[in-house]
């Protein structure tokens, strides 16, 4: 049983420390600059506890205080950060100072697409683009925070598996901070623009005959036995980056928390971040009611969604199969945290198919917005839960769209170019250079 409950550090506990790094399992407490990848002692999963946000006499600041210095802090330099995560530093990481490195991050766009919107059956939607950061995928936010903590323990070198975002999002914050760059990835089930940009920012890519589950023991054996840092979402502070996606959403909507946020699951990383994020929101009395957190899975890779159905009363693990190869993940690494993010939020866990995935990401995709497939489970997760009555009409719901279009374009081809049975297909028209060829085109295609 977990004894990891507090959520801030008492004054008592914090012998003047900012933060701690504390076991989920057993409770151990280690220096915020410990760069231990798990507990030394039972080797449980570290979370970083902060202390609340301070005012300068030490008493806790009031809710609006917290909420003001969010914005101040996005601005006023030299002391303030442009970046969308270091913006939240007071519940991220305070003490990194000058170690941060950043693009910088995040300020990813809210979106209203009517067209999405209907076609989900949800008025109320939003689309939060995480696709819009650095490496065109949410992952950045948790490797700023991740790198950092690279380089303000002196890392000689660091080291994640990856379906691919966080490989690309290593590769790039890795090259910026002058650490070398290490990444398993499963051999031919990458996107190509994921390994395109794992190879342009320099990281060593190891294609391992194996899956992401196999890449994940890989990695953390090596790193133990190789004394390489570790970057995976179980790295705790990876989750701290991850969880101002969150703080965003709640910041752009005024504060006035949705009824619903929405996220595709694979390792259970963001699920969890999401879950601290919105525990956290909560006790600083930022929000006044909690989202509740819907993680949705792709089909042939649910073992968490399985797990929801029977009340999460045993742990599972499957051979993952899906076109979305981002949440290709049959052996989650946050399961533990993510069921406690679900029944803090009253959330739910859904499973979509592939087909429902390709069929929300095409209309995403003709909205002019565009994501990766894994991003579309969010979307065909809100369709369903429209269906089977648990959004109801005037629910405001957030789907959080992961990663950018352009990740997996070997996918896009396929479907519009070679497909014979999609029937939205964009083909694209070889012609003579004439203008009466364009003509005809314009004739037979309604143009
Ligand atoms: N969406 C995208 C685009 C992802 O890349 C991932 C995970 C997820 C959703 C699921 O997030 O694992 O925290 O539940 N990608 C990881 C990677 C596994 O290696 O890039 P999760």
């Amino acid at each position: 049983m977990a004894v990891n409950e507090s959520i801030f550090l008492s004054a008592h506990e914090a012998h003047g420390q900012q933060s701690v790094q504390r076991c989920d399992d057993c409770g151990h407490d280690l220096d915020e600059r410990d760069a231990s990848p798990a507990c030394p002692k039972c080797g449980g999963l570290l979370a970083i506890i902060h202390r609340a946000p301070l005012d300068v006499m030490g008493a806790p600041l009031e809710p609006k205080a917290v909420q003001h210095a969010f914005v101040q802090h996005c601005c006023a330099m030299p002391m303030g950060h442009p970046s969308g995560v270091w913006r939240f530093e007071s519940l991220v990481m305070p003490t990194a100072g000058d170690a941060i490195t950043s693009h910088p991050e995040g300020n990813t766009p809210l979106m209203e697409r009517p067209r999405v919107a209907t076609w989900a059956g949800c008025e109320g939607l939003l689309l939060k683009h995480e696709g819009y950061n650095p490496t065109g995928s949410f992952k950045d936010r948790g490797m700023t925070v991740g790198t950092t903590q690279a380089v303000r323990t002196g890392a000689t070198a660091v080291a994640c598996a990856s379906t691919g975002n966080t490989s690309a999002s290593l590769a790039s914050y890795a090259a910026q901070a002058g650490i070398p760059g290490l990444v398993f990835v499963p051999a031919g089930k990458v996107a190509l623009g994921k390994m395109a940009q794992t190879l342009a920012y320099g990281a060593k890519t190891l294609l391992v005959k194996g899956d992401f589950d196999a890449c994940l023991r890989l990695v953390q054996d090596a790193s133990r036995e190789l004394g390489i840092y570790l970057l995976n979402s179980i790295n705790p502070w990876r989750v701290e980056g991850q969880k101002t996606i969150v703080f965003e959403i709640l910041q752009q909507l005024g504060w006035d928390a949705p009824d619903f946020i929405v996220l595709p699951a694979g390792n259970l990383g963001n699920t969890a971040a999401f879950g601290k994020a919105l525990r956290e929101a909560k006790a600083l009395g930022l929000i006044a009611k909690v989202p509740r957190l819907v993680s949705v899975q792709a089909a042939g890779a649910a073992p968490f969604a399985k797990g929801f159905r029977e009340d999460f009363a045993q742990r599972y693990t499957v051979q993952a199969e899906t076109i979305a190869t981002a949440i290709r993940i049959g052996d989650p690494a946050s399961w533990d945290r993510a069921v406690r993010a679900i029944r803090e939020t009253n959330g739910m866990v859904l499973s979509v198919t592939d087909d429902e995935i390709v069929d929300a990401k095409v209309q995403i995709d003709a909205a002019g917005v565009g994501c990766e497939p894994a991003s579309a489970a969010s979307v065909a997760g809100v369709k369903q839960l429209v269906r089977d009555g648990v959004i109801r009409a005037g629910d405001r719901v957030v789907a959080v769209l992961t990663g950018h279009v352009l990740k997996d374009p070997g996918m896009l081809v396929e479907l519009h170019q070679q497909r014979a049975d999609f029937a939205q297909a964009n083909r694209p028209v070889e012609i003579d250079a004439s203008v009466a060829a364009v003509e005809r085109v314009i004739a037979e295609s309604r143009v």
